[in-house]
């Protein structure tokens, strides 16, 4: 093992027991895209009663008003179904100030980016925010794909730069992985570790490896059944049906990469493959291109590898 990466999993461990000991979280809280996780993030922050205000931002007023939207609507339920009281529900909302303009961010403590999945636009965006924000401000990017260090070394504030990993749908899952570049003071790091832990979720350490821990090992593995598809060594239906019954898996991979979305799937591994090209477990099975090529994009088009009407699926597409 060579010296950077002994030098990254001590840094790890010593992240790891410090977060326990911390006691401070922080006082204002800057969400950045509001769209399918942004919007959660938001609510759960503000659910949390941690923080003085948590300030939503959008670039455009209608993808605010529909942030918003999602967010009252996710709220209303709540209470409609006894999770959550009135009283607390109107807290809650009113603790969102909701925004177009990127300098109300200027002041927040701890600033969650989940906006979409490209890095020409997120660099832009920590370019941006990297010199209007406060030098004390956190960033902390929402990215299930890209490279942390990255984004961090864009931001003129490398040190203070993390990843926090949240799982749709956010206002349900409990796992968040917090990721540490080597430029990450562990001081930051701590605080976010103890942050994702006093909004209830469940932290992770994770250095910035592609697809962090759960989707390193998730998206491969939905790479190889399709490989077995593509060899022709089993059916859709037995290879979902061997590590449903066979490992107790909820769903087999081939259901799971449908559910997620083919596009999905296969942009993250076409990012990989680019920026990895001799990493073996990084490969684009020839039947997701495919179907991609043939706008079947599993549960949101209709077809995959199964049919789909609406949520439910259906029998196997091939
Ligand atoms: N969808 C998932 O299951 C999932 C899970 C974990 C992490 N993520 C990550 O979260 C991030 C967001 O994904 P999503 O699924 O919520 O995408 P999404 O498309 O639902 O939302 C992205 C939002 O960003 C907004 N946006 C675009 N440019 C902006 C800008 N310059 N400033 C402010 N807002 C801007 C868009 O209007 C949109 O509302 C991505 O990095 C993605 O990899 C997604």
């Amino acid at each position: 093992m060579n010296t950077f990466k002994v030098a990254n999993k001590i840094l790890g461990r010593r992240l790891l027991t410090q977060s326990k000991r911390c006691v401070s979280s922080f006082d204002t809280v800057g969400v950045a895209g509001l769209g399918l996780m942004g919007h959660g993030i938001a609510q759960v922050a503000a659910q949390s009663n941690l923080h003085s205000s948590v300030i939503a931002f959008e670039a455009e007023q209608q993808f605010l008003d529909k942030g918003r939207a999602r967010i009252e609507s996710s709220v209303s339920t709540l209470v409609a179904k006894g999770k959550l009281e009135q009283d607390a529900a109107d807290k809650l909302l009113s603790n969102i100030t909701y925004t177009t303009n990127p300098d109300d961010l200027q002041n927040v403590d701890f600033l969650v980016e989940a906006v979409i999945e490209n890095m020409d636009l997120k660099k832009s965006l920590y370019s941006t925010l990297g010199s209007t924000c406060k030098p004390e401000t956190i960033f902390a990017s929402n990215t299930s794909s890209l490279s942390i260090t990255d984004m961090a070394e864009i931001s003129g504030r490398p040190e203070k730069f993390v990843g926090v990993h949240f799982f749709n749908p956010v206002q349900i899952m409990k796992l968040v992985e917090v990721i540490h570049t080597k430029y990450t003071d562990p001081a930051v790091f701590d605080q976010a570790y103890k942050w994702v832990e006093d909004i209830g979720k469940v932290s992770v350490t994770c250095g910035d490896t592609p697809g962090f821990i759960v989707n390193r090992l998730l998206v491969p593995s939905l790479m190889q059944a399709m490989l077995m598809l593509d060899r022709g060594d089993a059916t859709v239906r037995d290879i979902d049906l061997s590590l449903k019954l066979g490992a107790g898996h909820p769903m087999g991979p081939l259901h799971l990469a449908d559910y997620i979305g083919l596009d999905t799937c296969y942009y993250i591994v076409q990012g990989w493959v680019e920026k990895y090209p001799d990493e073996p477990a990084f490969v684009i099975p020839d039947c997701l291109k495919k179907m991609i090529d043939e706008g079947n994009l599993g549960r949101k088009s209709g077809q995959g590898f199964y049919h789909w009407n609406g949520e439910k699926r259906g029998d196997p597409a091939i």
